[in-house]
């Protein structure tokens, strides 16, 4: 009988980061996967999967207009728990750190059944910072049976915290193997950009930033624009109501800043690797746009993710007006300062990381290597 292995997805950027699992899953012919959406999030979740071509065989579609945390979780772990119920896997498999991985673990853990934590031991060690996703990671490391962290440092975060070797594959950050995958099919802008002007792409959506923060970032980009003259930002507007409703405000009619609905994956690459500086909060986007040699100042106080930040190529700029105009004016008017971030170092990954995860839960059934990969090599690649 074909094993079974439970992944779930729920939001755009889960879709993007397991898309290379499930499809590496799907050519295990000894492998039966299941793939189930929590549909947390509905058009952002299933415009990724559409470009990667990943069928979901269970469609939960919880999702509903500017849901609470709370009512989400219950709802997501009622679900969550019905299908593990029913089709009793033997592995349940998620990434990240939203509300569909804190509970996609906890239902599992409750029904007693291994899970394995893609992009595991990111941590700020501030439950507030992100929030509510540095929680969520640390209730689905606390339950994991099976880590698999991006970074040595991800690696050494889970060590301390006890967590047994046999347990920790380091595995590189699957978001650079669905970078790849998409690069390698020639992406093309979603539409033509103005010649002779730098592109500068903004995107904007977490938690922490609702309200006031947001509102000093629309600031900061209405003055870089009014600065510049040659430039010209495009924004790609999260679909959360919280976030929509004053950057549309800010920026209705204008002709500097293109607002436009969230892109395609193949679009967004291109328009990363268009773009000369990139504003944004998102954990995604600072994985990437390294690896495409492109600078990002990051719209947050904290990172999880300080590798980049460590080799100089992502900056910490926060959200205070003051500090971005500041910051991103050096990058935009100062050459040398610039080429010093735009070196394209990519400290998140080799392209491997399904592959590594595919051979680890097969070890994790008791099924044999089909094939063989190499450790990945610690430290940045460029
Ligand atoms: C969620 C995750 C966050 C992740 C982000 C990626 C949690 C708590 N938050 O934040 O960690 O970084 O996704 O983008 O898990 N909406 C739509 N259509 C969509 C998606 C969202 O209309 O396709 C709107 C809905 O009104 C929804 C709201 O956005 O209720 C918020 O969605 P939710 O998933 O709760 O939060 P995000 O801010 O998207
Ligand atoms: N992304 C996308 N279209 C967009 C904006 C972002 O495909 O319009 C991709 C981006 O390349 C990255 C991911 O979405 O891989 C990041 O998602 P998001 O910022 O929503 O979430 P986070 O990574 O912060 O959890």
């Amino acid at each position: 009988m074909s094993e079974q292995i439970l992944c779930v997805v729920g939001t755009r950027p889960e879709g993007i980061k397991m898309a290379p699992v499930i499809l590496a899953l799907r050519n295990e012919p000894d492998i039966n996967l299941v793939t189930v959406s929590t549909g947390q999030h509905r058009e952002m979740l299933n415009q990724v999967l559409d470009f990667f071509g990943v069928k979901v065989d269970e469609d939960l579609g919880l999702m509903q207009p500017n849901q609470t945390l709370a009512d989400f979780t219950a709802r997501s772990l009622q679900a969550l728990d019905k299908v593990m119920d029913e089709r009793k896997p033997k592995i349940v498999v998620a990434q990240g750190d939203t509300t569909t991985v804190a509970t996609a673990a906890l239902a599992a853990f409750y029904r007693q059944i291994p899970f394995a934590h893609v992009e595991a031991g990111l941590r700020t060690h501030d439950l507030r910072n992100p929030f509510p996703e540095e929680l969520n990671r640390v209730i689905a490391g606390k339950l994991a049976d099976l880590h698999f962290p991006p970074t040595q440092r991800a690696a050494d975060v889970l060590r301390a915290e006890g967590v047994a070797d046999d347990r920790i594959v380091l595995a590189g950050n699957t978001v650079i193997d669905a970078l790849l995958q998409a690069v390698a099919k020639k992406p093309s802008l979603p539409f033509p950009l103005p010649p002779n002007k730098r592109v500068v792409l903004v995107t904007l959506h977490r938690r922490e930033s609702f309200g006031p923060s947001v509102q000093a970032v629309c600031n900061a980009v209405q003055r870089l624009v009014d600065r510049f003259p040659d430039i010209h930002v495009v924004w790609p507007v999260h679909l959360n109501p919280n976030v929509r409703e004053p950057v549309q405000k800010a920026f209705a009619g204008s002709t500097t800043v293109q607002l436009c609905e969230p892109l395609a994956y193949n679009h967004f690459v291109a328009t990363m690797n268009q773009s000369h500086l990139i504003l944004t909060d998102s954990g995604g986007v600072q994985e990437e746009a390294p690896a495409l040699g492109k600078p990002v100042l990051v719209l947050r106080e904290v990172t999880e993710r300080p590798e980049a930040v460590d080799h100089g190529v992502v900056a910490l700029v926060g959200t205070d007006e003051e500090k971005i105009v500041n910051l991103a004016t050096t990058l935009l008017s100062d050459e040398k300062a610039y080429a010093a971030m735009a070196r394209g170092v990519s400290p998140y990954g080799d392209g491997k990381a399904a592959e590594r995860i595919v051979v680890s839960l097969r070890r994790k059934l008791g099924l044999s290597a089909r094939t063989d990969v190499s450790p990945l090599k610690i430290g940045a690649t460029t």
